[in-house]
């Protein structure tokens, strides 16, 4: 049996309450701030944010990886950079879960050094904290782990599948067996 970390309801309850930060962050700024989701893992939180911010935003995205299977390698590949003109704007850096912090570190640099945005918000749903190996701290952080729990669901996947589960999962032994199988036979 798989175990569910949070449902769709409990999701939702706390996506809400990010937005709200966000909101309260924001609320006497005279400049629309650029929300940057880093794809893919970012796509659903990202959605549901953008949802219940609801005030004027500006949307954008980029495309990095540093996994391969369930580990992190560290390496970080800018795969797909931002259209939009962030220069001097407030951006929110959206992320769906902070491990090593490898990513972010980078992109956090990235941006700073390349546009020179007014500021940089970052935002993730989860966030390991215990496996943090550079120093990075997000803003807004929907909920701290304290183990080491490879999760999917909820825009994670394992080897680019079950992003699209609605809910945060552990996988079981069974459960990646059956993964590794589905991916053998993907033509
Ligand atoms: P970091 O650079 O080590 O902080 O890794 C961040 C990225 O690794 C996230 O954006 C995710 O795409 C991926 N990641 C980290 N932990 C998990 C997990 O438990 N399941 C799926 N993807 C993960
Ligand atoms: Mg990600």
């Amino acid at each position: 049996m798989k175990e569910i970390v949070l449902n769709e309801q409990e999701i939702q309850e706390i996506v809400k309450r990010m937005a709200s930060e966000l909101k309260e962050k924001f609320k006497d700024s005279d400049s629309i701030p650029v929300f940057i989701g880093v794809l893919k893992g970012s796509l659903p939180f990202m959605m549901d944010l953008m949802k219940y911010y609801d005030l004027p935003l500006i949307e954008d995205f980029i495309q990095v990886s540093s996994y391969d299977g369930t580990e992190s390698t560290g390496v970080i590949h800018l795969k797909k950079d931002i259209t939009e003109d962030i220069k001097n704007k407030n951006i929110v850096i959206v992320e769906d879960i902070i491990d090593t912090g490898t990513t972010l570190a980078y992109l956090k640099q990235y941006f700073k050094v390349k546009y020179q945005p007014r500021s940089i918000t970052i935002i993730s749903f989860l966030d390991k904290k215990p496996l943090r190996k550079v120093d990075l701290e997000a803003d807004i952080v929907g909920v701290s782990l304290n183990k080491n729990q490879f999760l999917v669901g909820y825009g994670l996947d394992y080897n680019e599948i079950n992003r699209n589960v609605p809910y945060i999962f552990i996988p079981d032994e069974q459960d990646l067996e059956k993964r590794n199988e589905t991916l053998k036979n993907n033509k």
